[in-house]
């Protein structure tokens, strides 16, 4: 067992990703928490930069404006100083967002299935993507072989608290050289 509260580090940014009400934002807390180490919502940041929600974006500029906001936030994101990044559920839809996650990041894929998914998402109308279900079955299925051929760790999250799974991946990140403790 690793003890709690040491000190490490990240030799390169963790990208969070996986579908909506995966538990990306809370996992990235806790384990920010957890190791000390900075932790980045890219969705709380698009928001906080433009001043509006990312409903709002979406209603007023459209998908198309969302994503531009997510390509370039990510590409700053990947090379700034490491830091765990919560991804929007779609941060893997285009190809220059797949193109940096596999390069210079490591990426984690939390794993829920869609009721779980659904159940979890207490107030639907944050998630623009939602609002209709079937579509948004349709967009789950699309992605998760996404999800799958970009991961380099896969985490089961639909039966496990936060804090487990936040454990397991800080073993994980361990084990692969990308968490580290840092040198006093
Ligand atoms: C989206 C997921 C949302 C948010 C936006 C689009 C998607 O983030 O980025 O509503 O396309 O799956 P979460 O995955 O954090 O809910």
């Amino acid at each position: 067992m690793i003890a709690l509260m040491q000190e490490f580090e990240l030799t390169q940014p963790v990208c969070l990703v996986g579908f909506m009400g995966a538990g990306k934002s809370s996992l990235a807390g806790r384990l920010a928490r957890m190791c000390m180490i900075p932790a980045v919502d890219m969705d709380a940041l698009i928001e906080e930069r433009s001043g509006r929600k990312i409903a709002e974006i979406f209603a007023e500029s459209g998908e198309a404006q969302f994503r531009a906001y997510e390509s370039g936030l990510l590409s700053e994101l990947a090379s700034a100083a490491p830091a765990v990044i919560s991804c929007g559920g779609g941060v893997v839809l285009a190809a220059e967002n797949q193109q940096i996650l596999k390069s210079s990041t490591c990426v984690v894929y939390l794993d829920i299935g869609f009721e779980e998914a659904h159940k979890r998402i207490s107030d639907l109308s944050t998630r623009p993507l939602f609002a209709d279900i079937e579509k948004a079955r349709e967009l789950y299925l699309q992605r998760k072989p996404l999800y799958e051929q970009l991961a380099d760790i896969c985490i089961d999250s639909g039966t496990k608290s936060v804090n487990e799974i936040a454990l397991e991946l800080q073993e994980a990140l361990l084990a692969k050289g990308v968490l580290c403790q840092r040198q006093k």
